[in-house]
């Protein structure tokens, strides 16, 4: 069956540039062919990209017997292992994703929310007024904690901190536009020992793993079913065979769920602060619908806020942390908007251009929250976590999350641009995230209400 129209490039270039400048190379088909076409690409193969929301809707409510979608997520078998939910299909993706899905259900998010405050606040409270810092580092590690929070249950002691900075030393090494090519080009994916890229990698994830096995081997052995962590909900659970999971089924969930759990809603959170400093008219609102509040208000209260909820909507949209969803491998034949795929092609909606198109979004570069206060977008039209049977599992946790931080942030600090240049997207390994020339200076802590003269001298 012949694809739609794409660029004609050689596939190793194509897949250079979706790597190098995955915006540009989207924006550039989606000027050039329209609502879809095929990109080719080196090591993966030809990938249909959609952006129109009748064609999203089409494929995200399919019958997930339809598609596969596990077996597209090779790239990250290095990350995250074979026994990943991110890496599953058929019915034991259903089973293993059934018995994941509790602790991220929305009525658990209350249990999360003190301590989301209570991280936010002790990780903002490191930098002294006058200081500079790397703003996606310091999100990282705020959602980081409460991942791993969320998964042990535990906030404190050496293992935990020792996960903490290895987690992080490893997704740094896949994290830059460069390094990312290990993930995309398995030819660079040799170890020719510490000091080289993949070298690297594998070390640090050889010691990540030895924690890792170390906490599942005492946590099996002194097994206390009154916790509510994640492990110990995994390590309680039973197969039809009446078999507990395996010491790397749970190593691989794990580190899927502190990767997917902290990655994402770390650059999301790196986004709203700032654009909520970019843009002043934006804090403004958003302080003041906080401030109508009152002194110390409840989590549950200050993630019901309209404006919130709209800033923390257009910061997904604008640049979603995902460009597309995983791409959905069609079973034997399917038809999106009357033309029909045969089985083995891979089609993925593409959320990052979805997000821009003008007949939904007019002005679709400028971030205007306001367009989410007037009128209700469709979840084919909007869809930062994706949908259907891999809808994100953790949608609920990072929106709570990221409207819980950016409240607590905007409220409680006074912060400032050190520059105006505007910040662009760039790759990092599988997302899209801002670069590294993020910064914020720390001018101090406000009080509810106040306008500090510090941050308007700095306007
Ligand atoms: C702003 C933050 C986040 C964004 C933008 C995001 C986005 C996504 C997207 C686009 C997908 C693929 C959906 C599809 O193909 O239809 C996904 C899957 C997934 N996400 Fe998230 N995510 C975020 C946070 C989280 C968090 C906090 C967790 C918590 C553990 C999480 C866990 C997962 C998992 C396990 C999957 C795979 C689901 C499956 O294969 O069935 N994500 N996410």
């Amino acid at each position: 069956m012949k694809l739609p129209d794409g660029p004609q490039i050689p596939p190793m270039l194509q897949m250079t540039q979706w790597v190098a400048d995955p915006v540009g190379y989207m924006e550039t088909n989606a000027r050039r062919y329209g609502d879809v076409f095929t990109a080719r690409f080196r090591s993966l193969g030809a990938i249909v990209f959609f952006s129109h929301p009748q064609a999203v809707q089409e494929i995200l409510t399919a019958d997930a017997r339809s598609f596969d979608a596990g077996r597209g997520n090779g790239i990250l078998m290095s990350l995250v292992g074979d026994n990943s939910l991110l890496l599953l299909d058929g019915e034991r993706h259903k089973r293993e994703r059934k018995l994941l899905m509790p602790p991220f259900h929305g009525d658990r998010m209350q249990t999360y929310g003190k301590l989301i405050v209570e991280i936010t606040r002790q990780v903002m409270g490191q930098w002294q007024a006058g200081e500079t810092f790397k703003v996606r580092s310091a999100t990282q590690e705020i959602t980081m904690r409460v991942i791993l929070n969320a998964v042990f249950g535990l906030s404190e002691g050496e293992r935990y901190e020792r996960v903490r900075r290895l987690m992080g030393k490893v997704l740094d090494s896949t994290g830059s536009p460069l390094t990312s090519s290990l993930l995309f080009f398995p030819m660079l994916q040799q170890d020719w020992g510490a000091w080289s890229p993949w070298g690297r990698f594998v070390r640090l994830r050889a010691q990540l793993d030895e924690l890792l096995y170390a906490e599942i081997r005492e946590r099996r052995e002194n097994l206390d079913p009154s916790r509510t962590d994640i492990l110990t909900l995994l390590l309680s659970a039973r197969d039809e065979q009446g078999e507990p999971m395996t010491d790397s089924q749970l190593r691989d969930e794990l580190v899927t769920l502190l990767l997917a759990g902290h990655e994402t809603t770390a650059t999301a959170l790196a986004w709203a602060l700032y654009w909520s400093q970019k843009l002043p008219e934006v804090r403004q609102k958003l302080r003041k619908e906080l401030d109508e509040l009152g002194e110390n208000p409840d989590p549950m209260a200050i993630v019901k806020l309209p404006y919130l909820n709209a800033v923390c909507q257009e910061t997904l949209r604008i640049y979603p942390v995902a460009l597309i969803t995983f791409p959905r491998i069609v079973n034997s034949s399917f038809e999106v908007m009357g033309q029909k795929f045969g089985a083995e092609t891979w089609l993925a909606p593409c959320i990052y251009l979805t997000h821009h198109r003008e007949d939904l979004y007019p002005e679709p570069h400028q971030f205007k929250p306001e367009r989410f206060l007037e009128r209700q977008y469709s979840p084919y039209e909007f869809y930062p976590f994706g949908g259907g049977n891999r809808r994100c599992l953790g949608a609920a946790l990072a929106m709570y999350e990221l409207k819980l931080a950016t409240a607590m942030i905007v409220s409680e600090f006074d912060l400032r641009l050190p520059d105006d240049r505007p910040i662009k997207p760039v790759r990092r390994g599988v997302t899209l995230a801002p670069s590294n020339r993020l910064q914020l200076s720390m001018c101090g802590r406000r009080m509810p209400g106040e306008t500090p003269r510090k941050v308007l001298l700095a306007q």
